[in-house]
């Protein structure tokens, strides 16, 4: 058995889920679902980033405690993730009181290590990204993500010696090419590493910002939003001295979005390094969601899908299966209630649905509902079997790279194969003579096997629908990794007629685009 270990970012609490967030946990559940399949021992993680001065100010408009206002927004996401069938194991609330024990404890040790000095800080800090920001990386004044400019800021600030990690960074991510994930990322960090990336600053003082966790032994400053998040990757696992922690963290991978891909390079290996932890596993970096305007998707310029009306509206799976399918990995693409729509008929409808629906039709007409016996296997058979055996294994391959769209576009293949091969079989014929009749059940059986390995193929994507597929063919059991041919459906054994995906023509679309 192997452990492993997948986190999502830790998301600011501040408002609820949007599509970008869903993005991040959906292909981190998908990842874990499908490394449960294979036979791994999983732990996910997410979690509400509840401190620092972005809630602080949010909880301030809305007239209430932060510390109330931080809870209802974490039950929000918590609720969210459930009806968008992400299924964490774990989720981290940075106010937990065993956090802020861990943060504490590293703070503690980090400053008797000599890691961490007081000094004087002034410079431009982004609200917005609750950092510290340097003119270089500004445009027009601001950074491209915030709305707002960074104001200038002076005050006594905790530092943390990044610097002096950095040669050591810089040989790890050249030592580990595969480490940050696309490569386009780790040439980026690669790029800031050939020149200082000076120390970070891992306090505020409390006369400014009171919402975090105290720095233990100055009572004037909290912990900095970032040090105390970042950690929240370690503290549930029981760091450091539970084995949950070595038996799991050896495997961690984060699954992350590129805006937040210097504070998990920078600011991430530095602290673990200082802290004796080994580095992380490998940082899977994702690109930004367009809205269908082109632009990054976001409430103010309101060009966002909701996630949750896009689950209603399509159904769960369809929005998942369009999140991994429409924008590969690491890189910016549009979705839009066009683009769902398109998935759900074209792909799904037409493609999966279609397969389903005429082989259950047929199997109800031709042999009353029952499912056949195979007989003799000829080659058409032979060559789908042998597809169906070695899908499992070039899934597998591609989710350890995070090519979640690419591993279901392998099985929609297949999908389109057994499509293909109910016309070139022609059951139809088969049914009209007499003496194809065993040629018939034949044709019967292996579509329904088929089905049946699809089922399982895109349970991790798809987990409801690829459920109410298998009560369809009369298989009511959890899902299979892996089993053999010939031992799903069960000859004799009776299917059901159903309608998986039922295609979507609205009228409203071109309105709400
Ligand atoms: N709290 C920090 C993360 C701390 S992790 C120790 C944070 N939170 S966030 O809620 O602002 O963002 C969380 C994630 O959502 C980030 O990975 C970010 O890239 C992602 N997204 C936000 N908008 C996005 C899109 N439009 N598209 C894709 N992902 C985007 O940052």
């Amino acid at each position: 058995m192997t452990y492993r270990y997948i986190t999502t970012p830790i998301y600011y609490v501040n408002d609820r889920p949007h599509l970008g967030h869903a993005y991040a946990s959906v292909h981190a559940d998908i990842m874990a679902r499908y490394l449960r399949a294979a036979g791994h021992q999983v732990v996910l993680l997410t979690g509400a980033d509840e401190h620092g001065e972005k809630i602080a100010k949010a909880a301030m408009l809305a007239n209430e405690a932060p510390r109330a206002f931080a809870e209802r927004h974490a039950r929000t996401f918590e609720e969210a993730w459930r009806r968008l069938a992400v299924e964490p194991d774990l989720f981290i609330r940075t106010t937990a009181p065993a956090h802020a024990k861990v943060v504490s404890n590293c703070l503690t040790r980090l400053f008797k290590a000599g890691e961490i000095y007081l000094a004087d800080y002034e410079g431009l800090y982004s609200v917005g990204q609750e950092r510290f920001v340097t003119e270089k990386e500004l445009v027009d004044g601001k950074l491209p993500e915030d709305k707002e400019p960074p104001v200038l800021r002076r005050e006594p600030n905790y530092f943390f010696r990044m610097e002096a990690h950095r040669d050591w960074v810089r040989q790890l991510l050249l030592d580990t090419p595969d480490l940050i994930q696309p490569t386009q990322y780790r040439n980026e960090i690669l790029k800031l590493l050939e020149e200082p990336i000076g120390d970070l600053s891992i306090s505020r003082p409390v006369d400014r910002l009171d919402w975090g966790i105290p720095i233990p032994w100055d009572a004037g400053h909290v912990t900095y939003v970032w040090f105390d998040a970042l950690l929240s990757y370690v503290s549930p696992l029981g760091y450091p001295e539970h084995s949950t922690f070595g038996d799991y963290w050896p495997s961690v991978r984060h699954v992350i979005g590129k805006d937040i891909l210097r504070t998990h390079t920078l600011f991430w290996l530095s602290i673990t390094h200082a802290l004796g932890i080994p580095p992380y596993r490998r940082l899977h970096v994702s690109g930004h969601l367009l809205g269908s305007d082109g632009r990054k998707m976001s409430k103010s310029l309101g060009n966002g899908v909701d996630p949750l009306e896009a689950a209603d509206t399509y159904g769960v799976d369809a929005l998942r299966y369009t999140l991994i399918r429409e924008v590969s990995f690491g890189f910016d693409g549009i979705i839009s209630h066009a683009v769902i729509e398109q998935r759900l008929n074209r792909d799904l409808a037409d493609n999966l649905g279609n397969l389903v629906a005429r082989t259950l039709a047929m199997v109800i007409r031709y042999r009353g509902g029952s499912v056949p016996a195979p007989k003799v296997i000829e080659a058409s058979e032979h060559a789908l079997i042998a597809r169906a055996s070695e899908l499992p294994g070039a899934v597998l391959a591609l989710v350890e790279e995070m090519k979640l769209g690419r591993a279901a576009e392998r099985v929609m293949e297949f999908v389109t194969e057994l499509n293909g091969y109910v016309a070139s079989s022609a059951p139809w014929a088969l049914a009209k003579d007499s003496g194809a009749s065993d040629r018939l059940d034949t044709v019967l059986h292996t579509l329904l096997e088929g089905i049946y390995s699809v089922s399982n193929l895109l349970s991790p994507v798809m987990p409801g629908k690829m459920s109410e597929l298998r009560s369809l063919l009369g298989v009511c059991a959890a899902p299979v990794w892996n089993l053999r041919w010939g031992e799903g459906v069960k000859p004799g054994s009776r299917i059901n007629e159903g309608i998986l995906f039922p295609k979507r023509i609205s009228t409203d679309i071109v309105e709400r685009e």
